[in-house]
C-alpha cells in the first residue's frame, strides 16, 4: 500500500486541497482503493467526501482525528491529510504511518519564513534522517511572473528536499472542492493546465525516489 501524508505546520497552504484532488487522482484516474484519513478536526477532507455524489468513484474516509486508522487490506493508497501545527510526539506518530510526505508552500513571505523553520523540524525527525520517509516540496497558489513566485522558487531550490509542482491559483480548485470532486473528474476544457501541474507531481509519487 502506497501512504502519503501532505503536511505543513502553516494553516491554508492547501494540504486539504491537495489531499482530496490526489485521493481523485487515485480514485479516478488510476481506478486504485483509496483511503482519505482526515487527521484534522476542522475536517476539510470528510466534508469533501460528504459532497461526493455516488456515481463517482468511491473514496473511504476516516475520521482519523478521533477514530483509528482502521482501513480494508486490499487498500491501494492512503492518503494523510495533517492538521496545522503538528509538532513533536504528534508529528512523529503521523511520519511513522508515511512513506512519502508532500509538503505545500505559498508564495508568501510568512509562510516561506514558518517552512523554513519547519523543514528542519521534519529533516530532523528520525524517520526523515533514515531516508525511510521521502519528502517532497510543492509551491501552491502560484503566479507565474510574479516577484513573489521568483522568490519562493529561490527558496525551495535551497532547501534540502525536491521541488516537486508548482500548482497555480485557480477557482478550479475551489469549484471542484465545492462538488466533491477533484480537478482530474472536471471538464477538461476548464482544467487542462491544472492537470499539467500535477503532472510532475503524479509522475514523482509513480517513481522510486518518492518511496523509502
Ligand atoms: N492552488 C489553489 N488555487 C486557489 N485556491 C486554493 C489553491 N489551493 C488551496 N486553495 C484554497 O485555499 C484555502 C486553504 O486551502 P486548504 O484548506 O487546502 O489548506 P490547508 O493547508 O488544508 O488549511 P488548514 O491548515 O486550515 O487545514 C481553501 O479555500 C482552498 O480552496
Ligand atoms: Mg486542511
Amino acid at each position: 500500500m502506497r501512504s502519503i501524508l501532505v503536511l505543513n505546520a502553516k494553516g491554508g497552504c492547501g494540504k486539504s486541497t491537495i489531499s482530496t484532488n490526489l485521493a481523485s487522482y487515485y480514485a479516478w484516474q488510476l481506478e486504485q482503493k483509496v483511503v482519505l484519513a482526515d487527521f484534522d478536526p476542522q475536517g476539510s477532507s470528510m466534508a469533501w467526501l460528504e459532497a461526493r455524489g455516488e456515481e463517482w468513484p468511491l473514496i473511504e474516509g476516516i475520521a482519523a482525528w478521533k477514530d483509528p486508522l482502521k482501513h480494508a487490506r486490499d487498500t491501494d493508497v492512503l492518503i494523510m491529510d495533517a492538521p496545522a501545527r503538528v509538532h513533536g510526539p504528534e508529528l512523529t506518530q503521523l511520519l511513522r504511518r508515511a512513506e512519502t510526505v508532500l509538503f505545500p508552500v505559498l508564495p508568501s513571505p510568512i509562510d516561506m519564513r514558518a517552512a523554513a523553520s519547519y523543514m528542519e523540524e521534519l529533516l530532523s525527525a528520525g524517520r526523515v534522517e533514515r531516508k525511510e520517509v521521502k519528502v517532497g516540496v510543492i509551491a501552491n497558489r502560484v503566479r507565474e511572473n510574479t516577484i513573489i513566485f521568483s522568490e519562493l522558487y529561490d527558496f525551495i531550490k535551497k532547501l534540502k528536499v525536491p521541488y516537486i509542482a508548482t500548482l497555480r491559483d485557480t477557482q478550479n480548485y475551489i469549484r471542484a472542492e465545492e462538488r466533491g470532486l477533484g480537478i482530474y473528474e472536471m471538464a477538461p476544457s476548464q482544467v487542462w493546465q491544472d492537470i499539467e501541474d500535477w503532472e510532475p507531481l503524479v509522475k514523482w509519487l509513480k517513481s522510486k525516489r518518492s518511496q523509502p
